[in-house]
């Protein structure tokens, strides 16, 4: 069996041209969604991923204001600046692009937004929304997976969900969305024992670790549903997931590429809580 592709860029099309179309309706009631995109420092990736963030917006429809400052930036300048951004009646959602200078703590700054305009899902209210099941923004890389099973019909009730990676912002909130879809969830991280003893009982493996060939094809159950939320290179410079596509490809049902799969995915659903939280604004 060779799997079929999940195409995170034609299904990002097809929710972008949604975004603009709901956009343009809430234009016409006088409101337009606006992301303030802030950046300290002058990373090199934080820059790419930034400009675009700001050009998905421009191309949705929404307003979006980029603002960049000197790594120096104190902590107590960047809070004045969010707290600034909760009250300015134009912005709907903020994103502070991580990672900040050292100096900074990150976690403050995320508290500092407000939890209306959390549109990265990053906040503990955010969070704590998630767990509970209430109304939030959800975290937009594992909101742009589930979006992806829902796209190919997927029904995840009483399926076992693997997850492998338990990071803040997508092992942990992915486990709790797949969890409310009534999949049964298991979450694997660098001291499980036996992985691939686990990843063979999945109906779905999430790999999201950021280590290359974490998942191979000896790890799938055949006819599998396989996401890969990595970003790595390999020895040639290029960019790949943290599974290994041409072998697992022979054995999953469903797969998702690096490039071209999560990834541009997770700008999408960026689009969507800004949207969303302009919505909630203005009713
Ligand atoms: N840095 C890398 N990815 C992200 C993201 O999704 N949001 C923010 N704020 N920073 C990031």
């Amino acid at each position: 069996m060779t799997a079929q592709i999940i195409d995170g860029n034609a299904l990002s099309k097809l929710l972008r041209t949604e975004v603009a179309a709901r956009a343009q309706a809430l234009k016409s009631k006088g409101v337009t969604p606006g992301l303030a995109v802030v950046l300290v420092g002058d990373n090199p990736a934080s820059q790419v991923y930034v400009r675009n963030k700001v050009k998905a917006c421009e191309d949705s429809g929404l307003y979006s204001v980029l603002e960049k400052y000197e790594g120096s930036m104190t902590e107590a300048d960047l809070l004045a600046r969010v707290e600034a951004l909760n009250h300015d009646p134009a912005i709907h959602g903020i994103l502070v692009q991580m990672p900040l200078p050292s100096h900074i703590n990150a976690q403050k700054v995320i508290e500092a937004i407000s939890p209306a305009k959390d549109v990265d899902g990053f906040h503990i209210a955010s969070a704590g929304a998630l767990m509970t099941g209430m109304p939030g923004f959800w975290p937009c890389t594992p909101y742009g997976c589930m979006k992806m099973l829902e796209s190919i019909g997927y029904d995840l009730k009483g399926k076992h969900a693997v997850v492998i990676g338990r990071s803040n912002i997508v092992g942990k909130p992915m486990a709790l969305m797949l969890l409310q879809k009534d999949a049964t969830v298991t979450v694997c991280h660098s001291h499980t024992q036996d992985l691939k003893a686990i990843t063979l009982q999945a109906d779905v493996i999430v790999a999201a670790v950021g280590k290359r060939n974490v998942l191979t094809a000896d790890m799938v159950k055949p006819g599998a549903v396989v996401l890969d939320v990595g970003m790595n290179r390999n020895e040639e410079g290029k960019l790949c997931g943290d599974v290994d596509f041409e072998g697992v490809k022979q054995v999953a049902s469903h797969i998702t590429p690096v490039p071209g799969g999560v990834g541009p995915m997770t700008i999408t659903m960026l689009l969507v809580n800004t949207l969303e939280a302009a919505e909630r604004a203005s009713n």
